[in-house]
């Protein structure tokens, strides 16, 4: 009996303590806050795993617009305006995103052993989601109240097309270096 109650003091005590070890932790250790800093244990499985599930859940399955070469080209203008600073432009990476943390991949980059340019392996349903919805924890902004309905799908569009022939218009608009 007496080895039990030991026990169980112990236990308790130790449950006590948790909160204090976590607050020295923060106060004291030297928890992650620059992005240069490695990440937390399970940080990048704490947002991509209920993110792909809520995608899952609410991205569209189908498209609004069909693929039309105005549709693109409103698009391209959409991605230089709000997105290139981040994602890159076609030939010109953008300088900071891979100081970000995450950083913001590179969305004009062909993939390595694939013919994947970007994110043209996401149905285009995915991309407009998270053009609209954001990423919570990474700098990826949120934009239903800064584009039409119209617009995000335009630029979702146009990402799921990044691995074709583009028309030449549309090339120049994401491939134009700022200041140009
Ligand atoms: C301020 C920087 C910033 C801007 C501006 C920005 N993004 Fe992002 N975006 C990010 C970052 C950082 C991530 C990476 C998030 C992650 O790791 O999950 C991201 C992720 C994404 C992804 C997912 C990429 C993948 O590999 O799954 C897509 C698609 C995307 N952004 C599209 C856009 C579009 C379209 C725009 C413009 C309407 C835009 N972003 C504007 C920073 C930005």
């Amino acid at each position: 009996m007496g080895r039990l109650w030991t026990g169980l003091t112990f236990f308790l005590i130790g449950l006590l303590a948790l909160p204090v070890v976590a607050y020295l932790y923060f106060l004291l250790g030297n928890p992650p806050v620059a992005t240069s800093d490695r990440p937390f244990p399970f940080e990048a499985q704490v947002v991509r795993v209920p993110l792909g599930a809520r995608i899952k859940r609410e991205a569209p399955a189908t498209v609004p617009l069909a693929v039309t070469p105005e549709v693109l080209a409103a698009g391209a203008t959409v991605y230089r305006d709000q997105c290139a600073s981040c994602h890159g432009l076609q030939g010109h990476p953008s300088e900071f995103a891979k100081t970000m943390f995450p950083g913001a991949p590179q969305l004009w980059v062909k993939h390595k052993n694939s013919a994947v340019v970007g994110v043209s392996d996401d149905p285009a349903g995915e991309t407009y989601w998270k053009v609209k919805n954001g990423i919570r924890l990474t700098g990826m902004p949120a934009y239903q109240s800064l584009l039409s309905e119209d617009q995000m799908w335009q630029v979702a569009i146009l990402l799921a097309n990044a691995d074709k022939e583009l028309p030449a218009g549309v090339v120049e608009t994401v491939s134009r270096p700022f200041g140009n």
